[in-house]
């Protein structure tokens, strides 16, 4: 083989996926806040009511769990939202033109192909930036991504939101589009979402764009089976918040002696899941020092899911500067998908 062959072949053939891939490890920039982990968990479960934070319930099974809820015929959410997705990315990619796509709670990242292809088919260059705290779900997806995308390079940041939106840098491509999708802003307390909201607005240029995903209010009835669903992948999933405290904080608790519970609080437009102890129990975290006393029947509080109102959520958009340009929603009006754009 003559150099000047093998130099051209080089030249022309596609990168491997490891020269597209980078996976960047968030760390905390003081060491207060490394030596002070497992705090949050002590604070939860010594108060009353008992509370855990939710962002224990995504370790790598937790996260796995949750790809199966987004596949339950119950959980109607990921369904309609995919399909607003695919009705619509076509029409997103020409508003923002070519963009970094940041994805805040990434996952499988199933819904993202969707826009990557019509960013594809528009001919733009394909930059993705996965956020999420389970650094194995990351990886993965992201090595599935870049096999089936030749173009696309992948810089994934394993962390949390607060974390990543704050250490993002300027993006290499002439704009930023954050998209938050999945409802996940219905996680956070209303407080919280006003914090986050703002770290969204910090973290874009003027100009630039937010891709947000919400559930919107609706009955009851539909609601309910969506975090109850029959075949208890649900319960599991809430469940394994105490497998993955066993494993970080050396504890003992039994998930047997627990009970999944949920229920649509319709005053404040939420539902609210809960553990519910099955006996009088006592469990230790020998790593925290910690031993929690249950009553029969007493809960612990692990996640919010507030339902939206779109009039609603769109004032507090435009006060926070990211303006809602479009709002997209599903025949039933059961989800919406709104593009804002970062304001001065
Ligand atoms: N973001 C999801 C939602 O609120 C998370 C979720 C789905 C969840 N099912 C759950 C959280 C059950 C706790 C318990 O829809």
């Amino acid at each position: 083989m003559s150099i000047s062959k093998a130099a051209s072949s080089k030249v022309t053939s596609p990168k491997s996926i490891e020269e597209r891939l980078q996976i960047e490890r968030l760390v905390p920039a003081t060491e207060v806040v490394t030596s002070h982990a497992g705090t949050d968990v002590i604070q939860g479960l010594t108060q009353t009511p008992k509370t855990l934070p939710t962002r224990y319930l995504y370790d790598d099974r937790g996260s796995e769990l949750f790809e199966q809820i987004c596949e339950l015929p119950e959980y109607y959410l990921t369904r309609t939202e995919t399909k607003i997705l695919q009705q619509y990315a076509g029409e997103i990619a020409r508003i923002t033109g070519p963009c970094e796509l940041v994805e805040l709670g990434s996952g499988s990242s199933t819904k993202t192909r969707i826009l990557l292809e019509a960013y594809q088919q528009l001919g733009y260059p394909l930059l993705y930036v996965p956020i999420d705290v389970s650094a194995g779900i990351l990886e993965s997806s992201a090595r599935q991504l870049l096999a089936d995308y030749p173009d696309l390079k992948v810089n994934a940041l394993a962390g949390t939101y607060e974390l990543a939106l704050a250490q993002m840098l300027p993006s290499p491509l002439p704009c930023r589009m954050i998209g938050f999708i999945g409802s996940t802003l219905g996680n956070l307390k209303p407080q919280e979402s006003d914090i986050f909201l703002s770290q969204i607005t910090n973290a874009l240029e003027v100009g630039e764009y937010f891709l947000l995903g919400i559930d919107l209010q609706k009955p009851k009835y539909i609601l309910e089976p969506a975090y109850n669903d029959s075949q208890g992948v649900t319960a599991a999933f809430n469940l394994n918040i105490l497998e993955h405290l066993n494993q970080r904080f050396e504890g003992n608790f039994d998930p047997t002696q627990f009970e999944h519970w949920s229920f649509y609080n319709e005053t404040e437009n939420q539902i609210e899941s809960y553990l519910r102890s099955l006996r009088s129990q006592s469990v230790e975290l020998s790593a925290l020092n910690l031993t929690v006393n249950f009553a029969l029947g007493e809960t612990i509080h692990t996640e919010i899911s507030r339902k939206f109102d779109l009039n609603t959520i769109q004032k507090q958009l435009t006060a926070r500067g990211l303006v809602p340009l479009n709002v997209w929603t599903d025949p039933n009006q059961w989800f919406g998908l709104l593009l804002c754009q970062r304001q001065a």
